[in-house]
């Protein structure tokens, strides 16, 4: 018999079905832009993963590079904490509501779209928490998709066998007019358990997200399409901001 559970889209299922497609090269990748990003850090304070999941780009940040020792993962789902690779102090909190002193952190980032899951208002929250517990100067940098890109292909949908035999089944849909893009995902274990959930994320063309920024008290310092520090261009997979906490 099948057991068909649905679940919240951030734990069991999101963890087992994305961490196949996360090879260790793009992490380590990855791990080299923000390096890159954060040295020469001269303020103090520590530094926030918002959303850390299982902590690939927190763990080896935190242990060597500008940032060793000064890395704090911050999570909600703590079946992600538990899945956690060893090397960085966590914390159990929402980004919504921060559970940091206003002014106290030396920089934050986030990586996977992660600050533009939920809705519009909350986006903002997001954003005005961020601001509030950097200090002055500090540096945001977060990743996402451009706009462009779900523009472009709207819908998506496919089945996929994980190295595991699990069977993950996704659809979405990305609506132009809101921005938002609406999905369902089904991980069918090998013991036959069902996992779904669905999504939806937030795809802000640039304008849109500098003005957003802006709003909460964050100058966008460059943007980037590519983790070798590219500008964007329409043919850009990411979209990576670094933005700073205004003086005053
Ligand atoms: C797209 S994943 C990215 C995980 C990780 N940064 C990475 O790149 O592998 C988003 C992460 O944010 C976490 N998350 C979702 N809602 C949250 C909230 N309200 N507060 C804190 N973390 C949250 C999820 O559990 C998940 O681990």
């Amino acid at each position: 018999m099948r057991h068909s559970s649905s679940v919240s889209f951030f734990g069991e299922l999101y963890l087992r079905s994305t961490r196949p497609f996360l090879s260790p090269e793009i992490t380590l990748r990855e791990v080299a832009y923000l390096k890159r990003c954060f040295a020469g850090l001269a303020l103090p304070g520590p530094v926030v993963d918002l959303g850390c999941g299982h902590g690939r780009h927190a763990a080896p940040l935190n242990t060597s590079g500008p940032l060793a020792g000064r890395v704090v993962g911050l999570e909600l789902d703590a079946y992600s904490l538990s899945q956690r690779a060893p090397g960085f102090p966590a914390i159990r909190g929402d980004l919504r509501a921060l559970p940091f002193q206003t002014g106290s952190l030396g920089g934050a980032y986030a990586w996977y779209s992660t600050l533009f899951a939920f809705s519009e208002a909350e986006h903002r929250v997001i954003l005005q928490e961020v601001a509030r517990c950097l200090r002055p100067g500090a540096l945001l940098v977060f990743q996402t998709v451009p706009y462009e890109r779900l523009r472009e292909s709207p819908g998506a949908a496919f089945q996929h066998t994980l190295p595991d035999g699990s069977v993950l089944e996704e659809e979405s849909r990305f609506n132009p007019e809101t921005g938002m893009d609406h999905g369902r995902r089904r991980l069918t274990l090998p013991e036959g358990r069902v996992l779904s959930g669905v999504y939806t994320i937030r795809y802000y063309p640039l304008a849109e997200l500098t003005q957003l920024l802006e709003s909460t008290g964050l100058a966008t310092r460059w943007v980037h399409g590519s983790l070798e520090g590219e500008p964007p261009t329409s043919a850009s997979t990411d979209l990576i901001v670094g933005a700073e906490l205004r003086h005053g």
